[in-house]
């Protein structure tokens, strides 16, 4: 340092050249790297968005195959529930606090509220997760096993609210077509409270 100084006979200009360009390329890495946090946040929702999507596609197949609406096939009925599986999988980690907001559709009460948030993207994971082992043993045709029984939605009390306070049936017991139908109402559920609409 002593030998740059005494090396230099215009010091004082060149240092606060210096200084400028310290400043300068201070200013510049901070710009930089908030572009890089809002490429990286916009990334994050633009990859949750799509996770979103295919949530849907398969969720749209699964009743489609139960309602007659898309014709049944085993692989393309354990396809869908293994999306279904592996997307509410890794829900819990796609929204962190810098990625909620006016940006996206995810409310900012996700994270005043992330214990209900998390408890239904894991309720959710392990409806999936039971319908998924089902259909990797997914007959060639729809059968009764897979069915609800008329009744079911009457009998099952939490669709209808009812019995709220009954502990839930362990989901591997239940025929995927119920497993489908909570796992539907789960999504909604989820959007009532943390998504807003944003387009
Ligand atoms: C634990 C909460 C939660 C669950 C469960 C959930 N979602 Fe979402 N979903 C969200 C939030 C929050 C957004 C807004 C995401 C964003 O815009 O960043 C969203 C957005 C979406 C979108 C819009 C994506 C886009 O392109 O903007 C679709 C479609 C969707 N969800 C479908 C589903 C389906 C189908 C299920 C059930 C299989 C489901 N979601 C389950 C919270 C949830």
């Amino acid at each position: 340092m002593k030998v740059g100084v005494a090396a230099c006979p215009h010091w004082g200009a060149h240092n606060s050249v210096k200084r400028i360009v310290l400043a300068v390329g201070l200013a510049l890495a901070c710009v930089s790297s908030l572009a890089a946090a809002k490429v990286g946040s916009e990334a994050l929702i633009e990859a949750r968005q799509a996770s979103m999507k295919q949530m849907a596609a398969a969720a749209k197949t699964l009743a489609g195959m139960f309602n007659g609406q898309v014709p049944y096939n085993a692989a393309a009925f354990r396809d869908a529930a293994e999306t279904l599986r592996d997307r509410t999988g890794s829900l819990v980690g796609e929204f962190p606090s810098g990625s909620l907001g006016p940006l996206s559709g995810a409310k900012p009460e996700i994270d005043q509220d992330r214990r209900s948030f998390e408890a239904l993207a894991h309720h959710i994971a392990t409806l999936t997760t039971a319908l998924a082992k089902e259909a990797a043993n997914a007959p060639p045709k729809i059968n009764g096993e897979m069915r609800m029984g008329p009744g079911t939605m009457m009998d099952g009390g939490s669709l209808l609210g009812k019995r709220t306070n009954a502990a839930e049936p362990d989901p591997a017991t239940l025929p995927a077509e119920h497993l489908v139908h909570m796992i539907l109402q789960d999504c909604t559920g989820c959007h009532s409270r943390f998504r807003q609409k944003i387009r």
